[in-house]
């Protein structure tokens, strides 16, 4: 049995995929595989929720009002309940995003070496505002507080890969590597 379908780590895997499919089906396949056992470790369907959740996401890429009705109707919540989770945690996109969702962090770690500088760089290069898909569907760029590794500002994390000590010059050459 590999590491990915333990229960102990079933719902711990990367929220967000460069291949994203609005569309995919819920939970089959190997997915039902990793929904049960993340089921499992939990006292009820409620506690599952934010794996689940983040489940959903790696497979469809943001959590439409469709994906959070199915979610409700699997763990036995409202929907209202589990859009209140979901838009609580800035990890969990409610709205569409694009293939690269890049996450600048803009904590006082990063904010002190420069983030700003980089929000800037990556907003002009892509295009677009905070929070926005690029007009070719490449890109959606959001800050978020604090990415776990402070001693290497500033942190960007696109998709599942951490880039450290990004600066504003590095930003082309960033983009350049996604495509
Ligand atoms: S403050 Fe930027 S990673 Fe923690």
């Amino acid at each position: 049995m590999s590491d990915a379908l333990h229960p102990a780590v079933a719902g711990a895997q990367p929220s967000q995929r460069a291949e994203k499919n609005p569309e995919a089906p819920l939970f089959e396949g190997d997915y039902r595989d990793r929904f049960e056992r993340v089921l499992s470790r939990y006292p009820n369907k409620q506690a599952a929720l934010l794996p689940v959740l983040n489940m959903a996401q790696e497979i469809r890429g943001w959590l439409s009002p469709q994906t959070i009705a199915r979610v409700a109707e699997l763990l036995e919540l409202t929907p209202a309940y589990v859009r209140s989770v979901a838009s609580f945690y800035t990890m969990f996109s409610t709205r569409p995003v694009g293939k690269h969702v890049i996450q600048v962090c803009t904590g006082i770690g990063c904010d002190l070496c420069g983030a700003q500088a980089v929000v800037d760089k990556l907003l002009e290069a892509t295009g677009t505002r905070i929070g926005e898909v690029s007009k070719d569907g490449k890109y959606t760029v959001v800050e978020v507080e604090c990415l776990g590794a402070c001693g290497f500002p500033t942190v960007v994390q696109v998709n599942d890969r951490v880039f450290e000590n990004v600066k504003a010059e590095d930003v082309e050459g960033l983009l350049a590597e996604l495509d």
